[in-house]
């Protein structure tokens, strides 16, 4: 085992011994410890997010970054919290304008349950809530989201597993394992876990799992998680994307010209428009067709 500190994420590896079963030792959890924090002490990255402290703010960040890359994601969000700075703003903007904000972020209906949500959290006094339990309870808030805000935003000791953070513990703990489930993984993120400092302990766990991708294999596949994004290109929510695209630069669109935008013999026109509709996010009235909700 190396003396010195290892300077490179990808030598958790050597520097931790893999996982043999019960509770790490706590030789295993300190030299663990010391490694993903040396790592972030030379190498953290620099975040907007991570610079504040307010709750609506690390959740509209969090909202951001399911599924969509920290480089595209930072000067959307810096845009977005320019128009809406608090849950307030938000939560009284009409969907229409929420939605041509979020526009080149993709997953659009992540922008229309920020929204919803938002207008929960207004109703009850703007209290963004500290609990995974009630954070779950808000539309777009799954076990991830609900728990990256309790830990970042409330310095909660809840346990955060994400991609970056599943590698890592992977390829440190796991070197030779195939099919780990995150079952086995999260009591191992527990254990891990500080008294203090939870925040920035995750921010280290993320940036030190980051730094490993592409450059110790992919270790994600050892896990029984693993899934490959499903083909955008060809997908009727490539279609859905086209259609919220087009909307968000009219006030309204004549239905056949929509259509005709997409591609009249596009199949997927249909079932795209009719989603989108049913989801709250488009209106379609008489021949033409609007960006946001009905009005009650
Ligand atoms: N820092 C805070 N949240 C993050 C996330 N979801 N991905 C990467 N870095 C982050």
């Amino acid at each position: 085992m190396p003396n010195r500190l290892p300077e490179h994420a990808h030598l958790v590896a050597e520097y931790v011994e893999p996982y043999r079963g019960g509770r790490l030792t706590s030789g295993q959890v300190e030299r663990f410890r010391r490694v993903v924090w040396s790592y972030y002490r030379a190498a953290r990255r620099p975040m907007p997010w991570r610079e504040t402290r307010d709750p609506y703010r690390i959740m509209v960040s969090e909202f951001m970054l399911q599924q969509t890359q920290v480089s595209r994601v930072e000067p959307r969000y810096h845009e977005f919290i320019a128009r809406y700075p608090t849950v307030f703003e938000l939560a009284t903007a009409p969907l229409g304008e929420v939605l041509r904000s979020w526009q080149g972020l993709g997953y659009n209906r992540r922008a229309k349950h920020l929204h919803e949500t938002a207008r929960r959290i207004a109703e009850r006094g703007g209290i963004v809530p500290d609990e995974v339990r009630e954070l779950r309870t808000l539309p777009g808030i799954g076990p991830y989201t609900a728990a990256a805000v309790a830990a970042f935003a409330f310095d909660r000791r809840v346990v955060v597993l994400e991609t970056n953070i599943r590698r890592l513990f992977l390829h440190g703990f796991f070197p030779d394992a195939q099919g780990v489930s995150d079952r086995e993984i999260e009591p191992l993120v527990e254990q891990t876990l500080p008294e203090r400092g939870v925040r920035q302990w995750y921010y280290a766990l993320m940036d030190c799992g980051a730094a490993l991708a592409g450059m110790v294999g992919n270790a994600n596949r050892r896990s029984r998680h693993y899934s490959r994004q499903s083909s955008f290109s060809g997908s009727v929510r490539e279609v859905r994307g086209m259609i919220v695209r087009v909307l968000s630069e009219h006030a309204e669109v004549p239905l056949e010209t929509l259509e005709r935008a997409i591609g009249p013999t596009d199949e997927r026109f249909r079932p795209a428009l009719e989603g989108l509709e049913r989801d709250g996010m488009v209106v379609v009235s008489g021949r033409s067709v609007s960006l946001g909700e009905s009005s009650p």
